[in-house]
């Protein structure tokens, strides 16, 4: 994907929307410079579901997205804007076209160009903010709920695929983990937090080894699986070092093929996005890597509004038939 860039380097107020998955989110960005940055979570409301629901999703999102548009505009006003960037793809189809909905009647009505973003490309571009942006060309690592890809990034507008998952992502990998644990949702920050307290080395995972620069992450799930059932009643005596041993096992996937791929590409700089960029372990393991603050790692609508400045703006009315798409690649 390329673009020519809209606010590549000149100041610009886009407001960004992000409704692809269970985060309903709204920020303000000026020029590189996070205004406001507002993320309504509705993991409580999956949590009993043990995933998201999708068309709950769509209907929470329906109900948060103007009240978070407002809180992330605060003092400014829509004709204050000079673009709206929106999330198009990939996600939820239900839940994405909430926010492009949204984003196409605030454009049209103030006569705002609008930038359709892609959500993995909105990732990338959350290492594009202020105060410490990451100039390109990197390797980049994006590892979230649904993704897991290794991207070589030549600029800020583009990005091209050098391997993926072949079965579950990797942030996936630990909801579903963290649910065989008997630990809520999202179960990542949950693995995170108990691994701290257990032994890495207790049990013995696989770390998967496919060919080329791919990902797979069903055998550690059913390693687990397995543990947990032969362990019986003694579960919760053996919890931490399971999601110790667990995330250890993950981790190492990650950080190898990050390597390997740096490698082989013989990029200078290695960096990490998405929800398990905020895994503590995967952090203290690549520190070579540059990864963002933890708000920018998991979905919001910053990242969005970044990407939007190396995007293609369409002006009105070119995008009231823009459409929501489901698949990444
Ligand atoms: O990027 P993200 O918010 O949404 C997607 O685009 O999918 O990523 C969410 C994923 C979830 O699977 C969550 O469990 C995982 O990121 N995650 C973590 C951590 N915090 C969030 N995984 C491992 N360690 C964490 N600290
Ligand atoms: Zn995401």
């Amino acid at each position: 994907m390329e673009g020519p860039g809209l606010g590549a380097g000149g100041p610009l107020l886009i407001l960004g929307l992000e409704t692809s998955c269970d985060e309903t989110a709204a920020a303000l960005l000026d020029g590189g410079e996070i205004v406001s940055n507002v993320v309504a979570s509705q993991a409580d409301l999956h949590a009993r579901f043990g995933g998201v629901v999708p068309e709950v999703a769509s209907r929470r999102h329906l109900e948060l997205v103007v009240p978070v548009i407002r809180e992330a505009l605060g003092e400014r006003s829509l004709d204050d804007l000079d673009a709206i960037a929106v999330t198009q793809g990939p996600g939820l189809i239900g839940a994405l076209l909430v926010g492009l909905s949204a984003a196409k009647a605030l454009a049209w009505g103030r006569g705002l160009p609008l930038i359709p973003v892609n959500h993995l490309h909105g990732h990338v571009a959350s290492l594009y903010l202020e105060p410490d942006p990451l100039e390109p060309p990197f390797l980049c690592l994006l590892a979230s709920g649904g993704h897991t890809l290794l991207v070589d990034v030549p600029n800020h507008g583009a990005f091209g695929v050098l391997g993926t998952t072949l079965d579950d992502a990797a942030g996936e990998a630990f909801d579903k983990g963290a649910r065989l644990l008997g630990l809520g949702y999202p179960g990542g920050a949950e693995i995170d937090r108990l691994a701290r307290e257990g032994d890495p080395e207790a049990f013995d995972f696989p770390v998967a080894r496919v060919p080329g620069l791919d990902f797979s992450f069903s055998g550690v799930k059913t390693a687990l699986l397995y543990a947990v059932r032969d362990l019986g009643g003694d579960l919760e005596a053996r919890q931490a070092d399971l999601a110790a041993s667990y995330q250890r096992a993950i981790v190492q996937a990650l950080v190898r093929r990050t390597r390997e791929a740096a490698e082989r590409t013989g990029a200078e700089r290695i960096a990490v996005v998405g929800g398990v960029a905020a895994n503590s372990e995967l952090r203290a393991a690549l520190p070579e890597a540059k990864a963002p603050p933890l708000a920018l790692c998991t979905d919001n609508a910053a990242m969005i509004a970044s990407a939007a400045r190396y995007a293609e703006a369409i002006a009105p009315p070119g995008y009231l038939a823009l459409d929501a798409y489901a698949s990444a690649l």
